[in-house]
């Protein structure tokens, strides 16, 4: 696991969308597993960018998202479709249908995962997975408890969570508390992943998914055991690690070629 350190959350961002562009110039028909929430806002409107004043070209990419709200339409101004959609897909050029997202409508849902599962091996497995850390420890929608061999499936949100997804929904509105949301067996099968976090509410699951024990109770601890996984957070969400001037010291002294910026 490497762990680098920003000054800041627009530096977090904009590195993370180095690397996923890298990732795309690199293999064009690159497979990327995608997520939702605050966090990787800004790298999607970086990479926005990127497409439109660099030319970053999207059009051999197949995408394949976390997870998605039970019950509500892709058009639903609150689904993870609709997220998707407006922070990023209409500002690229990724062919519609190689985009992906778990079906929050889906009339079977154990038939739909085990579908969606199947489409992300017949695509080749994902290359670069992008992840956001919750404030449990949770990636993707796998909470605390969740098998560290689990496959995309349908998730019931803790109350933090859904607390925390209330920020996104209009006042009264209700927060959907299922989820479909790839398995943290899933998501290990990623080539790569690259977690982003910033924001001291985030400094306590950052520690524990870093340095703490691997425990189904932090679900993004098991990334300690994927063999390429970059961690990348801004100094307040780093705050409680104890081996922080180790991480800055690694990534100040990297050799030329092992260097994204
Ligand atoms: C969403 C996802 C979640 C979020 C996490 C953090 O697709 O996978 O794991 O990354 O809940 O959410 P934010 O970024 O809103 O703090």
């Amino acid at each position: 696991m490497e762990v680098i350190i920003k000054r800041s959350s627009v530096e977090v961002s904009h590195l993370a969308a180095r690397i996923v562009a890298h990732q795309v110039k690199r293999k064009p028909d690159s497979v990327l597993g995608l997520a939702t929430g605050a966090t990787p806002e800004l790298m999607y409107s970086s990479l926005a960018h990127m497409h439109r004043d660099e030319k970053l070209d999207f059009s051999r990419v197949t995408t394949f998202n976390l997870d998605e709200y039970v019950g509500l339409a892709a058009n639903h101004p609150h689904s993870y479709h609709h997220y998707m959609e407006t922070n990023f897909f209409s500002h690229v050029n990724i062919p519609k249908e190689r985009i992906h997202i778990p079906d929050g409508l889906a009339k079977d849902i154990p038939a739909s995962c085990r579908e969606y599962e199947a489409a992300i091996h017949a695509a080749g497995g994902i290359d670069l997975q992008v992840l956001g850390l919750g404030t449990d420890g949770h990636i993707g929608f796998n909470e605390p408890s969740s098998s560290l061999s689990s496959r995309t499936r349908i998730k019931t949100l803790t109350e933090q969570t859904v607390d925390a997804n209330r920020r996104f929904f209009s006042k009264g509105e209700k927060v959907p508390h299922h989820v479909i949301t790839m398995g943290v067996g899933t998501i290990r099968e990623a080539r790569c992943c690259i977690l982003i976090a910033y924001g001291e509410g985030k400094a306590d699951a950052v520690a524990r998914m870093v340095e703490g024990p691997i425990t189904a109770m932090v679900p993004a601890s098991v990334l300690q055991l994927h063999e390429n996984t970059i961690v990348i957070v801004d100094e307040e969400s780093a705050r409680n690690l104890a081996r922080r001037d180790y991480y800055h010291f690694v990534y100040n002294n990297k050799v030329a070629w092992q260097r994204y910026e």
